[in-house]
């Protein structure tokens, strides 16, 4: 299954912050996504954490030094420099970023930084007062008109034990960021809304009408069209996950809720794609307290809730904007269900998947999803992660884009 980062090489220079324990992890997810990775120590850094840690997580030689008696026949500097599709400076220390906005080339990572042609993110990390002050705003950027990318760092409490900004960012966020450099930005400048998760419907204060999304796909989606460059609007039912970094929330609860949210911004999106499962009915009836045993009958009245995508495919009539994708989610009959629904519906593209296959569907990270479009085109993709699915999703929404 293809991984996103694939045989990219990722040079990760940790400098001397005590944040440099976090990167160590850092390393690992870096390599789960497929990537080889070296890492450049400097005199600093190694003190925080030992090479040898950084070694055994990245399962290659951890560079050190500028002048390497081991290795006599390379320059690696230069070596390293070529190799690296991406130069990662995290944790990065004042001193680092100051070395690095003035050029200076008297360590190895301030060395490979000036000789590689690679996009470079720096990733700070220290004292908040260190990063309020002029001297790191100015060399921040200098660094930034250089073209690397800053990932800002948070505030909260810190291991000195003040509080401000100045912590490493997360994880989540330096990841999106590297996936969107090595992303096609071919969603640059394009407005998206995403519908993703399952509704409630509640019956009275403690239950509800809902169903098995864990907004994983949705989620997916929105990742990597923010990913792609796009501005993305994300509406979602109730969740475990983390929003997306870089996506605008919207948090709603019911089908209702979720249709007035999304009707309020249709008219401004070049996309809309509905990957929430959506309850199709309510309880008739909202009890305002929780309803007792002995008073309560064995069946519950259901009223419809409104069909949100059709209501955008009839609103939208034949006109070309918003693109609509929707998703369908099938026990049986998949294909022919989808493009029953795609016309009825007036959508774009259907994106389809058969719920009784194990790997695919519900609570799982693999889809195995089958796109429609209007032609009556029919593309199978192999089972993929679901990230991955959602960006085959996005090629074929962008190539629609352009026809
Ligand atoms: O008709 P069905 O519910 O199976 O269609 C699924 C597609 O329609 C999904 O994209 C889902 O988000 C959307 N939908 C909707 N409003 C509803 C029900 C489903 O937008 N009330």
């Amino acid at each position: 299954m293809p991984l996103p980062l694939n045989d990219r090489e990722i040079v990760v220079g940790v400098t001397g912050s005590i944040a440099a324990y976090k990167v160590a992890d850092w390393v690992r997810s870096l390599r789960r996504d497929g990537a080889r990775v070296t890492v450049i120590m400097t005199a600093a850094g190694a003190r925080f954490v030992s090479p040898l840690t950084f070694a055994a997580l990245s399962g290659s030689r951890v560079h050190t030094g500028m002048f390497d008696a081991t290795a006599p026949e390379t320059i690696p500097h230069i070596d390293l420099a070529r190799r690296c599709a991406l130069l990662l400076v995290a944790p990065a220390t004042a001193t680092t970023i100051a070395r690095l906005a003035h050029g200076l080339a008297d360590d190895l990572l301030a060395t490979v930084a000036l000789a590689t042609e690679a996009p470079v993110m720096v990733c700070p990390a220290m004292n908040s007062k260190m990063f309020l002050h002029p001297a790191t705003t100015a060399n921040l950027a200098t660094l930034r008109g250089h073209g690397y990318r800053v990932v800002e760092p948070a505030s909260g409490n810190m291991a000195c034990g003040e509080e401000g900004p100045g912590r490493l960012a997360e994880w989540e966020t330096v990841r999106h960021a590297i996936l969107a450099t090595f992303a096609a930005q071919d969603l640059a400048g394009r407005a998206v809304l995403v519908t993703a998760g399952p509704t409630r419907e509640p019956l009275d204060p403690v239950r509800f009408l809902s169903n098995r999304s864990t907004g994983k796909m949705g989620y997916a989606v929105a990742a990597a069209a923010s990913q792609r460059g796009a501005r993305v609007t994300l509406v979602s039912g109730p969740t475990d996950l983390a929003a997306p970094p870089g996506v605008e929330m919207i948090r709603i609860t019911t089908a209702l809720e979720m249709h007035q949210a999304v009707l309020d911004r249709a008219s401004e999106m070049d996309v809309v794609v509905k990957a929430a499962a959506v309850s199709d009915f309510r309880p008739a009836e909202q009890a305002s307290h929780k309803l007792k045993k002995a008073t309560t009958t064995a069946t519950i009245a259901l009223a419809a809730n409104p069909d949100i995508l059709l209501t955008l495919g009839e609103r939208r009539g034949n006109r070309p904007c918003p693109l609509l994708v929707g998703f369908a989610a099938e026990s049986r009959e998949h294909l022919n269900e989808g493009r029953r629904k795609l016309r009825a519906k007036n959508l774009d593209l259907m994106v389809v998947n058969d719920i009784t296959a194990s790997d695919c569907g519900f609570a799982v990270d693999t889809n195995r999803v089958t796109l429609l479009d209007r032609n009556d085109a029919v593309e199978e993709l192999p089972l993929l992660t679901k990230d991955e699915t959602a960006h085959r999703i996005w090629n074929r929404i962008v190539k629609l884009l352009k026809d």
